[in-house]
C-alpha cells in the first residue's frame, strides 16, 4: 500500500496533528491546506491516531517555527532570502505562510517528494529529492547569485540522525553557508531515553539516536553553533499547552526537564 520507509513514514504523525488541529474550534495552527489533504492521505496509508500530547506539540512546533521563520524574513537586517527546509515530509508550511521567503527550497526522499508532487503543486517551492545531512546533494538549490542570507529548518529531523552524521551537516553547512540561520528542535538524553522505550516505539517509529545535553557545545566545524534563542513547552503561554497532562507538566516543569525537549533558533559561524 505504501512506499514509505519508516523514516519517511514519520512525515504522517505531524500531518496527521495538523489536520486534527485544524478541526478544532481552537487550534493552535488552523493549517487547512493540511486538512484538506487529508482524504487523499488517509486513501493512500490509512489515517494515523495522534493522542493529544502529540498533536499540542507538533502543532506549537510548526507554529513558534512559522513564527522565527517570517520574523528572520521579514526583518530587512537579517538579509534573510532563502528558506531551506530539510525533511519537509508532508509539511504544507507554504500555504499556511505563502509569502514566506523569496526562495523556498524543499529537501526529502523520492518517495516523499513524488507524493509532495501529486498532493501540492505549485507552491513555487524548489524541490530537491536528496538525503539532507549531505549538504554538497542540495546546495546547487540554493541562489548564490544574490548576497542572501539563508534558514535551514530541521523540524523533527535531526534526532533521527546518527550523530556522526549531525556533526558533518554542521560542519559542511558552515562552511558552504557561513553565517546562515538554522531552525531545529532536538531532545537531551533525559527526553530521548523515555521516547524509545519498546513501548513508545511499539507503533514502528524510528529511535531517537541525537540527543545532544547541550546546545551550546554542538560543534559546527572547527566553532561551535551560536544559540540566539530557545524555547520548551513550559515557555509557551499556558493556554496552549492546557491539553498536556498533569503529569507532563509537572515531569517538565523540573529543572533538568524544563528545557529537554526544546526548538532551538542558532546561527552557524561565519
Ligand atoms: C517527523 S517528519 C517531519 C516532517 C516535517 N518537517 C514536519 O514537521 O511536518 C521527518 C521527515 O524527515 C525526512 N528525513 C529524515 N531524514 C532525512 C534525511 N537524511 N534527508 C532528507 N529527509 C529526511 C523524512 O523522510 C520525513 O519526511
Amino acid at each position: 500500500m505504501s512506499d514509505l520507509d519508516a523514516l519517511g513514514r514519520t512525515a504522517l504523525i505531524p500531518f496527521w496533528a495538523r489536520v486534527h488541529d485544524a478541526l478544532l474550534p481552537s487550534p493552535i495552527l488552523g493549517d487547512h491546506a493540511a486538512a484538506a489533504l487529508a482524504p487523499e492521505v488517509e486513501r493512500r496509508f490509512g489515517a494515523e491516531p495522534v493522542g493529544d500530547a502529540t498533536r499540542v506539540g507538533c502543532c506549537l512546533r510548526n507554529r513558534a517555527m512559522d513564527e522565527w521563520i517570517a520574523d528572520l524574513a521579514a526583518n530587512g537586517n537579517s538579509g534573510v532570502r532563502t528558506v531551506v527546509d530539510i525533511g519537509v515530509g508532508l509539511d504544507t508550511r507554504l500555504r499556511r505562510r505563502p509569502q514566506l521567503a523569496e526562495h523556498y527550497v524543499e529537501v526529502d526522499g523520492e518517495a516523499i517528494m513524488n507524493l509532495r508532487d501529486d498532493l501540492l503543486p505549485g507552491t513555487g517551492a524548489v524541490r530537491v529529492r536528496a538525503d539532507g545531512m549531505s549538504v554538497d546533494e542540495w546546495i546547487d538549490a540554493v541562489d548564490h547569485q544574490v548576497s542572501s542570507v539563508t534558514v535551514l529548518v530541521l523540524e523533527g529531523v535531526l534526532a533521527y540522525q546518527d550523530p556522526s552524521r549531525v556533526s558533518r551537516f554542521f560542519a559542511d553547512a558552515a562552511r558552504c553557508l557561513p553565517g546562515a540561520f538554522v531552525v531545529f528542535d532536538n531532545l537531551s538524553p533525559l527526553a530521548a531515553w523515555p521516547a524509545n522505550r519498546p513501548a513508545a516505539l511499539a507503533q514502528g517509529r524510528p529511535r531517537y539516536v541525537w540527543s545532544p545535553w547541550f546546545t551550546r557545545r554542538i560543534p559546527a566545524g572547527s566553532q561551535r553553533l551560536r544559540i540566539l534563542q530557545e524555547r520548551g513547552f513550559g515557555d509557551f503561554p499556558r493556554d496552549l499547552t492546557r491539553e498536556f497532562s498533569n503529569r507532563n507538566r509537572i515531569v517538565y516543569s523540573l529543572p533538568p526537564m524544563r528545557r529537554a525537549y526544546r526548538l532551538t533558533l542558532a546561527r552557524l559561524p561565519d
